[in-house]
């Protein structure tokens, strides 16, 4: 029977890429896609736990949830309830005792068993609870995945080794696996075939990759890459996120070897106080940051790079401050995130005494959020001028207008024909604005990854 599911997505990229397995496993069940809760049979909520804020939501989406499923049993309908994620491996057990109205628990790495446990949640209308590290690998009982557009994710790790002291993720996520390097190709073979010219490989560490190769050694994410890059039809190549630890030689001669792969990297640095880095336990300095940008920058000189930053780390000091805003300034993101440090139950960091007041972080926020903008307003202004490709993957607002990505993730609008849509194109930027790029077709004649802008 036709039953529709709608799956809402918090947090990382790996949750996005996740949501979309959950629903090819309960695709066989008969569901299909709902635009909204409301209109649904079945509803997931794939949680992030990472900051406070992430997880409170979720709570509160419960409780409008809650509300959605009392007005359908009043009127004949039933709405299963499924919360996945993060949230739900570290806190399973306290959201089956506090939402009494959720059907099932399930964690990042046993969502292949979704419709096992939807069979039993409707049975005898019990509950399942499933945040279990299993021995097998989900991965080898997902079924093929099916392309959505000219782009897709491709998991290629998980989990985390690392115990960053203020991280949740090498909890609720487990430890560190990477899938075999013939699974991942195979993949993305088959995700090649339906028409996907760019693969965002992700890992919670995704430079940690030590898969089997398909050679029978173990294989970096450099060679991985490699790899992907000569199956047909594989254009673009991004990978994220990356830990500065484990930038290896080989990855960084990929960056200089392989034209596909995109020359912009989310580096997350955390601080620029190696005091601070220390605490964290990031197991490397600010000096090491700079140089392996410089040695990167060396291998792919277009290369543009983003970050996440923590302000009020317990302990940090307005000198500590300074030097994460020094770091910035030496450096020169095309963007970054940066987040106030939120206490998480269970981390090292949480225990630490000197936990830095409120009203502090929010200036340093304010501040770094000024300083970020900055480097991203200059750094759109300054592709003014050049051609890159852009892989144009949506209809713009306007009749005749396309809409794409830049190889640096900036929303880049062009006049083009449709047929053009789900093509890489050499654009060259005619405007930059706060939050894209308008472009124009760049002249037929010339080398295609540099063709000079008129
Ligand atoms: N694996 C990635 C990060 C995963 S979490 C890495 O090592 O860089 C994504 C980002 O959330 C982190 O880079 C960090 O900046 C932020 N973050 C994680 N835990 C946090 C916490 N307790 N408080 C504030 N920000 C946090
Ligand atoms: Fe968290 Fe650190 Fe692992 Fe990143 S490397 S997921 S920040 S513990
Ligand atoms: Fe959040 Fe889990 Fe990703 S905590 S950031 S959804 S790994």
């Amino acid at each position: 029977m036709a039953k529709k599911l709608f799956i809402k997505t918090y947090g990382c990229q790996m949750n996005v890429y996740d949501s979309a397995r959950m629903a090819d496993v309960l695709a066989p069940l008969g569901y299909t896609a709902a635009a909204a809760a409301e209109d649904a049979d079945m509803v997931i909520l794939n949680t992030c736990h990472v900051r406070e804020h992430a997880a409170e939501k979720v709570f509160s989406e419960l409780g409008r949830l809650r509300q959605l499923k009392q007005a359908k049993a009043a009127a004949g309908s039933g709405l299963v309830i499924a919360v996945a994620g993060c949230v739900a491996q570290a806190e399973g057990d306290e959201i089956l005792a506090r939402a009494p109205f959720v059907d099932i628990v399930l964690g990042p790495q046993t969502y292949h068993r979704l419709a096992e446990m939807v069979a039993r949640a409707s049975r005898a209308g019990g509950r399942v609870l499933d945040t279990e590290f299993p021995i097998e690998p989900k991965f080898d009982h997902l079924p093929a995945p099916r392309a959505d557009g000219p782009a897709a994710f491709l998991s290629v790790q998980e989990g985390c080794d690392k115990f960053c002291t203020f991280c949740v993720v090498p909890y609720t996520r487990g430890g560190e696996y990477s899938r075999p390097a013939a699974a991942i190709l195979d993949e993305a073979g088959r995700l090649a075939e339906q028409g996907v010219r760019e693969f965002t490989l992700l890992g919670q560490n995704v430079n940690a990759y030590h898969g089997a190769g398909a050679d029978g050694g173990s294989w970096g994410l450099g060679r991985l890459i490699r790899a992907l890059a000569r199956l047909p039809g594989v254009e673009r190549i991004r990978y994220t996120t990356s830990h500065p630890r484990d930038m290896d030689d080989d990855l960084i001669a990929a960056h200089r070897d392989v034209p596909g792969l995109m020359p912009f990297l989310h580096l997350p640095v955390q601080s620029g106080s190696d005091r601070i880095l220390t605490a964290m336990n990031r197991q490397h300095g600010a000096d090491d940051y700079r140089r392996l940008v410089d040695r990167l920058r060396a291998a792919r000189p277009d290369l543009a790079l983003s970050s996440d930053f923590i302000v009020g780390f317990p302990g940090e000091t307005d000198t500590d401050f300074e030097a994460t805003r020094r770091l910035i300034g030496q450096v020169g993101f095309a963007q970054a995130y940066s987040f106030k440090y939120s206490s998480r139950p269970g981390t090292p960091a949480a225990a630490l005494p000197e936990q830095v007041p409120e009203a502090v972080k929010d200036q340093r926020l304010a501040l770094l959020h000024g300083l970020i903008g900055e480097q991203a307003q200059a750094f759109n202004a300054a592709c003014v001028g050049r051609s890159f490709p852009v892989l144009l993957d949506r209809p713009g607002r306007h009749p005749g207008q396309l809409l794409g990505r830049s190889p640096y993730m900036q929303s880049v609008f062009v006049t083009a024909p449709e047929a053009m849509l789900n093509t890489v194109q050499t654009l060259c930027v005619a405007a930059a604005y706060t939050n894209s790029l308008a472009a124009v077709i760049a002249p037929a004649e010339g080398d295609k990854e540099a063709r000079a802008c008129a």
